[in-house]
């Protein structure tokens, strides 16, 4: 009876005035309201404590976010429309992006390959370049697969860069070391967005220096990870080659061709064969290297490619450092004996002379090692 009493004396809605209708409702439901927020309270705070516990974890966490961010600077820079969606792994594909203007390297700085440089030119720049020219034809066409092999140190980054300052397209110099993730399945996915990076940039070249470390022959020791990204970035070029509206080059460089998977050779028919440079393509390079720099009129470019068999391009830029060195040491001497001119000194043939006896040293030293089993 007391309760009944009690209930009937609440204040209902109706006795309220319109305009405390709000406060009344609060104040009814308090208790609920309440056990609401304690809950909704307790929610926000597990999903932030679990979110921080997760990126606290994951090692690769700071990486992803820098690659999300220079990924965004880089497609700024190269002029990629802003309404081109990226997923989480393409951007962190696409911070492998090149800036052509960033690289340094043209067909002039290339020294003593003219015919390559020229049948590059012709079979994989222009037809990118000139799209238009041959859209109703099957057979005309970039090459989906090129590569360039030869000898360490003879010139193959360089071309690939030139390629990437004259091609005019996005150019991915793609690392293997990006498509690895310590979750599994996680470089599949990387992989594929390598190609649907691409696609959607397209024209592309995706570049793989030291191809024979990523995409080395499979064998039963390989780990599954790896070998299920194998497959997969295989199945995928796959699908490019038979894609006739896409323009995606895989161009991949190596000095041990012969490691590469033989399944990865064959989607590469275009190849380019790197040698050592032989006397003329040396002097050459010489020239070109010695270009700029200081050089006395005794210097005969002839005598030292002549000395030179056996150097590569990067010995004989070796070769030029040591002998320009040499004018630095001198002129240190000069200066602590009081008698500094100011200015350096010109190379001299004798310090080529000395820069060869140098670099025949080193490579004395370096040739018994490189003919040890690498394992
Ligand atoms: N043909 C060349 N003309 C001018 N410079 C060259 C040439 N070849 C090599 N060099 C010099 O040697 C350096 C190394 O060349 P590069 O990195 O292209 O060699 P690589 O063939 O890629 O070697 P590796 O197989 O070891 O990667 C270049 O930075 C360049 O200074
Ligand atoms: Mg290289």
């Amino acid at each position: 009876m007391c309760c009944l009493t009690l209930s009937d004396n609440k204040p209902q809605m109706s006795d309220v005035s319109p305009k405390r209708w709000p406060w009344f409702w609060i104040n009814s439901h308090r208790e609920v309201l309440d056990l609401a927020f304690r809950l909704g309270l307790v929610g926000i705070i597990t999903y932030y404590g679990v979110r921080w516990l997760v990126e606290a974890l994951d090692p690769t966490q700071k990486q992803k976010k820098e690659a999300k961010k220079q990924a965004e600077d880089l497609m700024k820079k190269i002029g990629v429309d802003s309404s081109v969606k990226l997923s989480e792994y393409e951007l962190s594909i696409a911070s492998q992006l090149i800036v052509p203007s960033s690289l340094d390297v043209s067909w002039k700085d290339i020294g003593g390959l003219t015919d390559v440089c020229q049948e590059i030119r012709e079979t994989v720049i222009y037809p990118l370049k000139n799209r238009e020219l041959y859209k109703d034809s099957l057979l005309i066409g970039p090459p989906k697969g090129v590569l360039l092999y030869g000898p360490p140190g003879c010139g193959k980054t360089m071309l690939a860069k030139a390629i990437a300052t004259d091609a005019g397209c996005r150019f991915i110099n793609l690392q293997a070391s990006s498509l690895t993730d310590k979750w599994y399945g996680e470089s599949q996915k990387l992989a594929s967005a390598v190609f649907s990076l691409a696609k959607k940039l397209h024209p592309t070249i995706i570049f793989i220096d030291e191809i024979d470390s990523f995409l080395r022959s499979r064998g039963t020791s390989d780990h599954e990870a790896t070998a299920m990204m194998k497959a997969q970035f295989m199945t995928l070029w796959d699908g490019l080659i038979s894609d006739k509206n896409t323009q995606i080059i895989v161009m991949g460089a190596t000095n041990r061709p012969q490691d590469v998977d033989a399944a990865i050779l064959r989607r590469m028919p275009t190849t380019f064969h790197i040698p050592m440079p032989n006397e003329i393509q040396r002097k050459s390079i010489l020239n070109l290297l010695l270009e700029r720099e200081k050089i006395s009129e005794d210097i005969k470019l002839d005598e030292i490619a002549k000395q030179t068999n056996n150097y590569s391009g990067s010995d004989l830029k070796e070769l030029c450092r040591n002998a320009c060195m040499n004018t630095v040491k001198d002129h240190i001497r000069r200066e602590d004996e009081g008698a500094s001119t100011g200015e350096l000194r010109a190379v001299t043939m004798r310090d080529m002379e000395l820069g060869i006896l140098i670099m025949d040293r080193m490579k004395n030293i370096i040739t018994p090692l490189s003919s040890l089993p690498l394992d």
